[in-house]
């Protein structure tokens, strides 16, 4: 952290041409292990925390205004005064992620009263399926707290981040990522039931096995509006359920129920959307049983078939990621893999046997290179908790 520190400073003082009184605050990403596409239909996920993510140097002012810098983006310094906050710029700038949450802290009691200068810097390949968003959200939010509200407590933080992807970025999406990134443990995985926000911190011993993040590294197009379509699928499938059952999301159906039930569900392709929902989050449930029992084996398959799900009944993997899965699957020591986040392009992981990952690296990098045309990208998994001030 030291480095990154060094660097952050640097620019710091750089841009803005003064050394301060500095923080310093780091936010991870997030893979989701299995438990896709649940979250905002009420059922379970089994997200963590990775070591890669996003830090950031402040400084505070005396007077309202901001300034932000990026290292990874080329939009310079880009300035906001506390005082005109309220019109929604809808820019895209990676600032409306600061601005945003501001404003959701303040409307919900925060008194922000001073403005700061900024300067961030991450290591996370962004909108790539590791929650980059949902990092920076709660990058902000815990400097936020930790500057002007310290009462705030990091769950708050995750909620007040998923209002501001819903409300100020206009993507519908569920909690998990912004609850597994501000609630994140060390070498701990959050099964988290969603419709309740309990969850349990679930160890992960890994006994000689690794987690491998593959990017596509795929252009992500129209992601938002194919996940919000999603959505709005799932929520329609179950008002047709709801005219015969009585439940509140596709999370409180078993598959069984859901196979008694389903004929309601006029539209094939809806259908399959619900099957998924419902499905995945018995596999979930499932997949950390068998998690706890040691039995990596089994997480793996469940893990397959996750994939498979994601792929012909919720339609959201693409050649590229199930080019990456595949060619993983036929690699020694490989016990399982499947696609992570939303989709559509994005990242996979595979869980490996640590003395073949490399092995499995050159193997799938070949296939897909010849397959895509460009070339996918590996990081190792390291499970290394929450955000902190560093
Ligand atoms: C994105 C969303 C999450 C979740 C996943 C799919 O990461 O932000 O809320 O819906 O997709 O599981």
């Amino acid at each position: 952290m030291d480095k990154i520190k060094d660097n952050l400073r640097k620019t710091f003082t750089e841009i803005y041409g003064y050394e301060g009184d500095f923080r310093y605050f780091f936010s991870p990403g997030r893979v989701n292990l299995i438990g896709e596409h649940t979250d905002y239909n009420g059922g379970h996920v089994f997200p963590a925390a990775i070591q890669l993510g996003i830090s950031g140097i402040v400084a505070q002012r005396d007077d309202t205004k901001i300034r932000c810098y990026s290292m990874n983006a080329d939009e310079g310094v880009v300035e906001k005064d506390l005082k005109t906050l309220a019109e929604p710029t809808h820019t895209r700038s990676w600032t409306d992620y600061v601005t945003g949450m501001i404003q959701v802290m303040q409307e919900e009691g925060s008194v922000i009263d001073r403005g700061f200068d900024l300067v961030i810097c991450g290591n996370l390949p962004l909108g790539s399926g590791l929650s980059s968003s949902a990092c920076l959200e709660v990058l902000i939010g815990y400097m936020l707290k930790v500057l002007y509200d310290p009462k705030v407590t990091n769950k708050q933080i995750a909620l007040f981040g998923q209002r501001v992807e819903n409300e100020y970025i206009g993507v519908n999406s569920g909690i998990m990522d912004q609850f597994a990134i501000a609630m994140g443990e060390e070498n701990k995985a959050l099964y988290l039931d969603t419709a309740t926000l309990e969850y349990e911190a679930v160890p992960l011993n890994m006994s000689g096995y690794t987690f491998v993040i593959m990017n596509t590294n795929k252009k992500r197009e129209l992601a938002d509006s194919k996940y919000n379509e999603r959505r709005a699928e799932c929520e329609q499938a179950l008002e047709e359920l709801q005219s015969i059952v009585d439940i509140q999301s596709l999370g409180e159906l078993s598959p069984e129920e859901f196979e008694a039930y389903s004929f309601i569900i006029s539209d094939p392709v809806r259908k399959r959307r619900a099957k998924h929902a419902v499905y995945e989050n018995a596999r979930t449930s499932l997949a950390v049983k068998v998690l706890m029992a040691d039995k990596l084996n089994l997480f793996g398959l469940l893990m397959n078939a996750s994939h498979e799900s994601l792929r012909f009944d919720y339609e959201v993997t693409g050649v590229e990621l199930d080019t990456l899965v595949d060619a993983a699957r036929e690699c020694e020591g490989v016990l399982g893999a499947r696609m992570t986040g939303a989709g559509f392009g994005g990242c996979a992981i595979a869980l490996v046997r640590y003395e073949y990952s490399l092995i499995m690296q050159e193997h799938v990098k070949k296939i897909y290179t010849e397959k895509i045309g460009y070339e996918p990208s590996f990081y190792e998994v390291e499970f290394k908790g929450g955000p902190q001030e560093i």
